[in-house]
């Protein structure tokens, strides 16, 4: 296994407002020990933002991009537009589409150019940043050993008999 502990997952949103939902994966970052850091980043308000953001990440030693995006949410194809870093888009939840709105933006990426789309809100930014966790432990053993534990207390949380 090549070793790169130096990696770190950059976890991006468009918005203030995404911020409750995308805390939840900086949140299991923590727990696996993985160096990350949050911006507030917006393709459509603040593009020259994303791009400098997007073409200096890999000189910046950041390993997975998380983008938290709601309604049409362009952020994360944008920024895969601009590095072949990958990139995992959380679709937000929005109150009028209930965040199938974004959902579709984030998935339906026209072939080439590809984005990760984990599930609306919160359930998504938890698993996003444990798909994060999955690929930084193809080079990093101890967020392995820890992802890992982690699903062992998982497995064993699940009682066998209802109440
Ligand atoms: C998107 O617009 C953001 O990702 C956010 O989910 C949505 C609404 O933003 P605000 O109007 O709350 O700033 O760009």
């Amino acid at each position: 296994m090549k070793k790169n502990k130096n990696l770190k997952v950059s976890i991006v949103m468009g918005s203030q407002s995404d911020s409750k939902t995308m805390k939840l994966a900086g949140y299991i970052l923590k727990k696996m020990g993985i160096k990350y850091e949050m911006k507030i980043i917006s393709a459509h308000r603040t593009p020259k933002r994303m791009y400098d953001f997007a073409i200096s990440a890999s000189k910046n030693k950041i390993g997975v991009i998380i983008a938290g995006a709601g309604g049409s949410a362009h952020l994360p194809g944008m920024i895969s537009a601009l590095t072949t870093i990958p990139v995992l888009g959380v679709p937000i939840e929005t109150k009028k589409l209930k965040g199938l709105d974004s959902l579709l933006s984030i998935a339906q990426m026209p072939k080439g150019v590809p984005v990760g789309t984990l599930a609306i809100g919160e359930d998504g930014a938890i698993n996003a940043a444990l798909l994060a966790a999955s690929i930084i432990a193809n080079t990093d053993l101890n967020v392995k050993k820890r992802l890992n534990s982690w699903r062992l207390s998982q497995t064993k949380s699940v009682k066998k008999n209802p109440k």
